[in-house]
């Protein structure tokens, strides 16, 4: 059948004016941040898919384990005639699902959203090839703000891998749940990946790699603002440094200035003091109960809570009702 065109929700003129509010909104702020869907371009995107391949990166491994052991109970269980995923970068876990419901029979379509033409265009080519009965539709859109363009109708599927959802901020995240169970119908079907909370001595390396991979990754935003506002960032006069936060559990990708530095941007002079940080990322970690509650309060129930066989990873399958 061959992918679809990419259907764009996303363009060069969105994105700009998003990418230059962030930017004034973050680097004005007292303690200067950035959203981080900033860091996928062609370049960040590829640089992630390394970081999924990295020894001390077990949250694609631990996730892959479990859908790998479940995929045919979750073709089973829900039966979906269309099968959408957030976030969906390379779609590589993806395909133990699509194999499952292969076997089973029924799924339609495939709708993979990301803000990344690049990932995006990649993954639907492969899949097409690889997927020949499958209806691919891609979907170029930030999750955040595009749940209501997803397609409608018929028994429907929406993954969320990846543990991406614990890259929104608590009240973020609180509003894409509710706007995700506004998207879907009831008896619509919801599958998430969590990275869960564990010793601090597993976590902290998956984001601050020997090799320093992550470490390219969080300075590549510097770039992105550089190519894309005209910024004069330098890269390497920013430290990597990812922070365990026992409080919020959650780890902070940092950016620390190794210098004072004088940083123009738009038509703003931003100061780093030498040891200033610009946080760029935190990635949540969950309990078991806290992930339920939360779906639970915006009306989706959880039918199954799986984890990968040492307990560093779960994925939950929640019903809207
Ligand atoms: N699901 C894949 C990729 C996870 S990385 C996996 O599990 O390995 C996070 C992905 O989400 C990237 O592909 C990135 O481009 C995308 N992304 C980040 N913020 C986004 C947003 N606001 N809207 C849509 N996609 C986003
Ligand atoms: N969703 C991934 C996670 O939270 C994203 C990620 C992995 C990431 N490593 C990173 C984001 C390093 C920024 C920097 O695990």
């Amino acid at each position: 059948m061959g992918a679809e065109p990419l259907e764009i929700h996303l363009d060069d003129r969105d994105l700009s004016r998003s990418l230059r509010r962030d930017v004034r909104i973050g680097l004005t702020a007292a303690a200067k941040w950035l959203p981080p869907k900033w860091f996928y371009d062609a370049r960040g995107s590829e640089l992630f898919d390394e970081i999924t391949r990295l020894p001390e990166y077990y949250p694609t491994r631990a996730e892959r384990a479990v859908l790998a052991e479940r995929a045919v109970e979750i073709a089973e269980l829900t039966g979906a005639k269309t099968l959408i995923e957030l976030g969906s970068g390379s779609s590589e876990k993806t395909r133990l699902l699509l194999d499952a419901f292969t076997r089973r029979g029924g799924l339609g379509t495939f709708v993979p959203l990301d803000v990344s033409v690049s990932a995006l265009a990649g993954s639907t080519a492969a899949l097409a090839a690889d997927y020949p009965g499958l209806r691919v539709r891609g979907i170029v859109g930030d999750f955040t703000r595009h749940l209501d363009r997803l397609p409608t109708g018929g028994r429907r599927l929406v993954i969320f891998l990846g543990g991406t959802i614990g890259n929104l901020l608590p009240v973020e995240r609180a509003e894409f749940v509710a706007a995700m169970r506004a998207a879907l119908e009831a008896g619509d079907w919801l599958l998430v990946g969590t990275d869960l909370v564990k010793d601090p001595a597993v976590i902290v390396p998956a984001y601050d790699d020997a090799a320093g991979v992550t470490a390219e990754f969080n300075r590549n935003v510097l770039r992105v603002l550089n190519r894309e506002l005209d910024a004069d960032f330098d890269p390497a006069g920013f430290a990597h440094v990812a922070l365990w936060n026992p409080e919020q559990e959650w780890i902070e990708m940092r950016l620390r200035a190794r210098r004072s530095m004088r940083v123009t941007v738009l038509d703003l002079d931003v100061d780093f003091a030498a040891g200033e940080d610009l946080r760029t990322e935190v990635s949540a970690k969950f309990r078991p109960e806290g992930i339920s509650g939360e779906l639970a309060a915006a009306g989706l129930r959880t039918e199954r809570f799986w984890t990968d066989p040492d307990g560093l990873f779960g994925v939950t399958l929640a019903r809207a009702v």
